[in-house]
């Protein structure tokens, strides 16, 4: 089974990369899928352009930059995203991207790691109503990670002692968000034929 960790913020020095890293040792912890982060910052992706949505546009020619995009997404069972808030709603940037995905997502489960002040929740809430659109099947559970909790996570993406021990911290709802996915995406994979 494969997973991608979506990391959705492309600024200098974003907050997202730590919190990806600790999302994809966690997920890797679980010897149960083969994890991959997936990077927006590693795809030059223009503005969605095309003359007609990817979704109704059967002779669609993609940008080779959004071909390898579309191709990357296509490879994975599930998707887990990270994404910071941005003015109350998911980045920009992640939007975009996903504007340009047709079917690579169709029936595939998807769940998501939000930060902020209020943890992303916003970020989070905008997330889950555009993947319905792409055929994604959201799943019941995500996770919020709290802004004063971002400074327990190290660069390499491991909670301080403290944080770990914590149990209102991000651990166990992570870790239950990850057990939720990885059974969805083994159920699934019968309606993707
Ligand atoms: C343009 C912009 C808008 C922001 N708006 C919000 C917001 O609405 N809510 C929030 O909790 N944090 C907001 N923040 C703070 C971000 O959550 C914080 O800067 C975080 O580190 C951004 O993630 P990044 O460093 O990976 O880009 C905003 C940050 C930026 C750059």
């Amino acid at each position: 089974m494969k997973v991608q960790v979506i990391l959705g913020s492309t600024r200098p020095g974003r907050v997202t990369e730590k919190v990806t890293k600790w999302v994809a040792n966690s997920a890797a912890a679980s010897g149960k899928a083969e994890i991959e982060i997936v990077d927006l910052a590693d795809y030059s992706l223009s503005f969605l352009e095309e003359p007609i949505s990817p979704q109704y546009n059967p002779d669609r020619k993609p940008a080779p930059e959004t071909v390898k995009w579309l191709d990357k997404l296509a490879e994975a069972d599930a998707y887990i995203f990270v994404s910071p808030e941005y003015n109350r709603a998911l980045p920009a940037v992640l939007k975009n991207a996903l504007d340009h995905v047709a079917f690579e997502m169709s029936d595939k489960p998807v769940t998501a790691v939000t930060h902020g002040s209020t943890g992303g929740a916003q970020a989070y809430a905008t997330l889950k109503m555009i993947l319905p659109a792409l055929n994604a099947i959201v799943m019941p559970k995500n996770v919020y990670v709290q802004y004063g909790n971002l400074a327990d996570i190290s660069d390499d993406g491991e909670l301080s002692a403290e944080l770990k021990a914590n149990p209102w911290g991000p651990q166990g709802p992570l870790d239950a968000a990850l057990e939720q996915i990885f059974s969805y995406a083994e159920a699934l994979k019968p309606l993707r034929g």
